[in-house]
């Protein structure tokens, strides 16, 4: 098992990543945590510390503008302050879902700023740093929606077919240089109340798809831990996916065609 001194987490004032953060600080990690609403982040670091009496520094920043995602590159480039875990978190999905041809092009284009642009540009940061250290562990946040086609949502699962692409080939790349990379893949995940409305949560679906943000946090750490490449939470979606690789995709499109028609 591998265990991490300090993280870097992107997308914490909010969602799975605030889960993520609160986990790792209770691991004992030293957090630096970034997101744009900045008064969040502060909320959030001040309950961490009097809880688990770790540093945590706050990196308020837009990830899609390009100097502030060079601030937070320069801070995983530090090596006064090594960050030993770097999560990628911070990504925005199809708000509300549409059909390509009807979402703003601007819109789609700060998709793929968010989604793909900045872990892209953090991932070469921190193994930059990492790999010469021999010891570092990067966890991207992707979404099972990277394996499967989602009407509706195009760029969004183009996106995260990046991410996961990507992640996967970085940690057998990494690996060799004491690196461990991970791709998390979970599928519809409460948002909880600080999220921004829309995206999955005015989605209308069954009870039983839903994740719990608690569990797909602790579920992502273990894999984290164990330096796992994919981590997909849940026995439902990793069954629906196995079931997908085995399916003609014909039937797979039609299915998510369904659904999302919903
Ligand atoms: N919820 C799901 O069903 C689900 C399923 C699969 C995968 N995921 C993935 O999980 C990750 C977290 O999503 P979530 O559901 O927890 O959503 P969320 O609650 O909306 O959290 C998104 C986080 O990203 C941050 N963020 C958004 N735009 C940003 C920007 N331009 N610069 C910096 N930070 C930014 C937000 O903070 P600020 O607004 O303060 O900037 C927030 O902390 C995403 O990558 C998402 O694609 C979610």
């Amino acid at each position: 098992m591998v265990s991490y001194a300090s993280a870097l987490v992107t997308g914490a004032s909010s969602g799975i990543g605030r889960s993520l953060a609160w986990r790792l600080a209770a691991q004992g990690a030293d957090l630096t945590v970034v997101a744009r609403r900045g008064e969040l982040l502060e909320e959030l670091a001040e309950d961490v510390r009097k809880r688990f009496r770790v540093r945590v520094e706050v990196l308020a920043a837009d990830l899609t503008v390009a100097e502030e995602l060079s601030t937070v590159a320069e801070r995983l480039a530090d090596p006064e302050r090594p960050v030993e875990l770097l999560v990628n978190n911070a990504g925005a999905g199809s708000r509300p879902p549409r059909p390509l041809v009807d979402q703003p092009l601007e819109y789609e284009e700060g998709k793929v700023a968010l989604n793909v642009l900045a872990p892209l540009r953090l991932t070469h940061a921190a193994l930059s740093a990492m790999v010469p250290r021999r010891h570092g562990g990067i966890l991207n946040v992707s979404s099972i929606a990277g394996f499967l086609p989602q009407p509706q949502g195009a760029t969004y699962a183009a996106t995260k077919a990046f991410l996961t692409s990507l992640t996967e080939t970085v940690h057998c790349e990494a690996r060799g240089h004491g690196v461990h990379v991970t791709v998390l893949c979970p599928g519809f995940v409460r948002r909880g109340a600080a999220a921004p409305v829309g995206g999955t949560r005015s989605v209308r679906l069954p009870e039983f798809v839903w994740l719990d943000r608690e569990e797909v946090a602790r579920e992502a750490l273990e894999a984290v831990a164990a330096g796992k490449p994919v981590c997909v939470p849940g026995a439902g979606y990793r069954a629906v996916l196995a079931a997908s690789r085995i399916l003609p995709r014909s039937l797979s499109r039609r299915g998510f065609e369904r659904l999302w028609a919903r």
